[in-house]
């Protein structure tokens, strides 16, 4: 068994405060060499303390864990989101999580809302740039409060992130394989270079540089508002996307609609050889919060995501074959079609983990 890893666990807000536990449960049936610490950072800590990051709190998590295991924020008693920007927003920049890695895999074809489609027609991923574009905060407000108020919200692309971003994808699809075991084929590039000419100008030349690099690799584009039509229309082409911070976000969730919804839906925010963070794409959920029905699939594949990052490939591969037995015999929460709450779902996974 390798060296002990260090996990730092923020479930945050709502419904992450529910899924969170049942991944450290399927964790823990896995028995992976781990050790966790919780953190409370989150909307309770900010009413009560205003404290959003601990002074120095992301060079702690830097240098004192090996990953970071987070759910969700957002709460209705923060409007301002504040905490969620400095935590979430502030983490993946601060740290320079560049690489959201964001899978797309349909377990049973009952999940999917699409006529006709099965598990292998959706095994794509998505890689968000997760450090740039419109999410920079760069920007303000002009003659606020009156009639000719102005509003700018930058959008930053710098050669180096389009450029490591676009590499990522690259390598991604040279070292990675479908489910099925056969090799990835194509890096497809998203983006809204018709409008938005300098920007997309800039990734369209970064794309053609490195994609030269690849010749094994093939290579394709597809202007955003296309790539949504397809997505819903037949998504059987896509193998991995690669797209600006804004695109990749809301693509994830149209992705996430093929999987069953949010609450299939892992990912990991990844800067190679640095502590990464792995996240369900799901946020807090503040409906569904607290009453035991948020489906915790979600945060249990993010789990295995990250156990792969750390190389626990067998535990990894342990917890997704759980996950994936509980889907085909409806072990699940309601908003994929079966009767179990959040806790009894986590439950039934754990269980069948520590059983392998
Ligand atoms: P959301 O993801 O919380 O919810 C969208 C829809 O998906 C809702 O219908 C919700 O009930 C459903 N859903 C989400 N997670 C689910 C789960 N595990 N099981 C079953 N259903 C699930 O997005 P939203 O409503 O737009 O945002 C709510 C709050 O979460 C906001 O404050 C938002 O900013 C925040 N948010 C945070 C993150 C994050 O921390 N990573 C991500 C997205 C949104
Ligand atoms: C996500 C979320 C975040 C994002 C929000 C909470 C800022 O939607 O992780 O997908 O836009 O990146
Ligand atoms: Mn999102």
């Amino acid at each position: 068994m390798g060296e002990k890893k260090r996990i730092a666990v923020i479930p945050g807000d709502g419904v992450g405060k529910e899924v969170i536990p049942q991944a450290v449960r399927a964790i823990e049936a896995a028995g992976a060499n781990v050790a966790f610490t919780r953190f409370d950072w989150g909307a309770d800590r900010y009413l009560a303390d205003k404290v959003t990051v601990p002074p120095d709190g992301f060079a702690m998590l830097g240098r004192d864990f090996d990953a970071i295991l987070v759910g969700a924020f957002g709460d209705p008693r923060v409007p301002s989101n504040i905490h969620a920007r400095e935590i979430l927003l502030g983490m993946r920049s601060k740290m320079d999580l560049y690489a959201n890695v964001r899978p797309v895999r349909l377990m049973d074809a009952s999940l999917c809302p699409l006529k006709g489609i099965e598990p292998k027609d959706v095994d794509f991923v998505v890689i968000r740039e997760n450090t740039e574009g419109v999410y920079g905060d760069l920007g303000g407000v002009f003659k606020q409060g009156t009639a000719d108020e102005i509003a700018i919200q930058e959008d930053i692309n710098t050669r180096k992130g389009v450029e490591r971003i676009i590499r990522y994808a690259f390598e991604y699809c040279a070292t990675n394989k479908k489910l099925d075991g056969s090799p990835r084929r194509r890096v497809l590039m998203c983006d809204k270079s018709n409008a938005m000419t300098h920007a997309g100008g800039l990734w369209q030349r970064v794309f053609k540089e490195v994609g030269a690099e690849h010749p094994h690799i093939e290579t394709q584009h597809m202007y955003v508002d296309a790539l949504c039509l397809q997505m819903v229309r037949d998504p059987r082409a896509f193998d991995v996307i690669v797209t600006n911070n804004m695109f990749g976000d809301i693509i994830t969730d149209i992705a996430a609609g093929l999987q069953g919804g949010l609450g299939m839906a892992a990912s990991g925010n990844i800067r190679p050889g640095h502590t990464s963070m792995f996240e369900p794409v799901h946020g807090s959920a503040p409906p569904i919060a607290g009453k035991n029905i948020a489906n915790p699939f979600g945060a249990i594949l993010t789990a295995a995501m990250m156990l792969a990052h750390l190389g626990m490939t067998s535990e990894a591969q342990k917890i997704e074959a759980a996950v994936l037995e509980a889907v085909r015999e409806k072990k699940t929460t309601a908003d994929i079609g079966g009767a179990l709450g959040t806790s009894e779902a986590g439950e039934w996974v754990a269980r069948r983990v520590a059983e392998e």
